[in-house]
């Protein structure tokens, strides 16, 4: 079976190399021709676990990649996994969408083809695809991703439900083919959620969403636990006890980031409004993130010094979570943007190389001057502590198993302030640090 994926960001590239270890031969195409000649020389253009060395084992085997849409020409599936960003009113923007089906509608031929829409879009987006489509020999099949950053791969190989929404589910030949393409799963005993369009897509809206506001829950309960004396990562991990609850997404910290949360909670919001109804849990949601790293530097950071200005932090962790190199949406860049503003001297350290070239390239771009300046990105984890008044956790790495006993004398003042709580503070107090968690002292 021939198979074309449709864009190489996080999803495509996973999806097309995925697809070929399971032995399709896969096509991937993008309009960006730096990417392809990089792809095809076997260097990933992401940071993702296991992703270059799989890519290497398959690349002009049975996989390649091209900016010609030529080869959607001999495909039985066509899979589109491009961005669908943030518009400037918080809509899902959809022109690489329909700019990629333009694209392909030259090459569909005569041979039916089957369309499955990967990417992240709106709910009634497919059948709006069908219509546009409606003189060709296609199907459109929605089928929306459940990767996480970090562990893209891994998720792809050990999914925990594959969902697929079609025209007329009921139409066994219509889901046969993607049955096919996904028979491994199958034999492992993977669910298939098999439905109609609209329900697809709202299955990923809502998952996101919901992941989303469990999160966003337990920033807010930490806000009360912290003025009680409570300590909310007990309150959370018993909550999580409750097997109807569950233990997970139920850390507190500085807010969520990333490519898909913020955008997707503010997209749903947005649907809903396009039908007149008002979400208020989903906006609720969306304005606990928005300001729950102003509340941390507000009523951690400024309350312990009260004037930050001259004052040098360490902020370690700078991409959204752990193990990837993307930026964003970074709850850890938008609390360095927050205290730069006020006047004080950063050192940020990441443990993935490829996250601090980005920061670098981030700030060289937008602001030069501050990087020269006021912000430092250090490639070892010591020299971001060096002579800092406070050093402050962004990103939800084990940092803990670093040894605090001698970052002690490397720094000027003991002060930690976590942002994911994710250290031993009876530890770190007994080695002489203050510390400030959040939703505990
Ligand atoms: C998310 C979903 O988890 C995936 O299922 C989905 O496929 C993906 O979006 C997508 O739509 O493509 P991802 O953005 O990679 O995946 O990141 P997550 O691991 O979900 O974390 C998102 C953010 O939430 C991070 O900033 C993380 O630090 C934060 N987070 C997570 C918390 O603040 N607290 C928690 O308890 C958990």
């Amino acid at each position: 079976m021939k198979i074309s994926v449709i864009g190489t960001g996080y999803v495509g590239l996973i999806q097309s190399v995925g697809l070929s270890k399971l032995g399709f031969e896969v096509t991937g195409i993008d309009i960006d021709e730096r990417k392809i000649k990089k792809l095809n020389s076997g260097i990933s253009t992401l940071h993702e676990e296991q992703l270059e060395e799989e890519l290497k084992l398959f690349i002009n085997e049975n996989l390649k990649f091209t900016s010609s849409y030529e080869s959607v020409y001999d495909s039985d599936l066509v899979f589109l996994c491009v961005g669908t960003p943030q518009d400037d009113f918080g809509n899902a923007d959809l022109k690489f969408l329909y700019s990629a089906v333009e694209s392909l509608k030259k090459y569909i031929g005569d041979k039916h083809k089957t369309i499955v829409i990967k990417s992240t879009v709106p709910v009634g987006t497919c059948r709006k695809i069908k219509e546009i489509l409606k003189d060709y020999p296609v199907e459109v099949i929605s089928n929306p991703e459940f990767l996480r950053e970090g562990i893209a791969f891994k998720d792809f190989f050990e999914p925990e439900r594959i969902v697929l929404g079609f025209e007329n589910p009921e139409n066994i030949e219509s889901t046969k083919l993607l049955k096919r393409v996904y028979s491994h799963f199958e034999k492992k005993g993977v669910p298939f959620v098999i439905s109609i369009w609209e329900t697809s897509e709202l299955i990923k809206y809502a998952s996101n969403a919901f992941l989303a506001t469990k999160i966003s829950f337990i920033n807010e309960i930490s806000k009360f636990s912290d003025i009680v004396g409570a300590d909310i990562k007990t309150v959370g991990e018993a909550m999580g006890m409750d097997d109807r609850i569950g233990p997970k997404f139920l850390n507190a910290g500085i807010g969520y980031g990333g490519s898909c949360f913020p955008k997707d909670v503010k997209a749903l919001a947005k649907q809903f409004e396009s039908f007149e109804i008002e979400s208020k849990l989903i906006n609720a949601t969306e304005s606990i993130n928005q300001t729950q790293n102003i509340w941390f530097f507000e009523n951690k950071i400024k309350k312990y010094y009260g004037d930050i200005s001259g004052k040098t932090f360490a902020v370690l962790g700078l991409a959204f979570k752990p193990f990837t190199d993307d930026l964003r949406e970074s709850k850890a860049i938008e609390l360095i943007n927050i205290l730069l503003k006020n006047g004080a001297i950063v050192k940020g350290f990441d443990y993935i190389e490829k996250a601090r070239e980005n920061t670098i390239n981030k700030y060289a771009l937008s602001d030069s001057k501050s990087l020269g300046y006021s912000l430092h990105i250090l490639d070892e984890l010591n020299d971001a502590l060096f002579n800092v008044d406070g050093i402050i956790i962004a990103t939800e790495y084990d940092f803990d198993k670093e040894n605090w006993s001698e970052i002690k004398n490397l720094v000027n003042h003991p002060v930690i302030f976590d942002g994911k709580n994710v250290m031993d503070s009876k530890t770190l107090k007994s080695l002489g640090y203050t510390y400030f968690g959040i939703g505990k002292n």
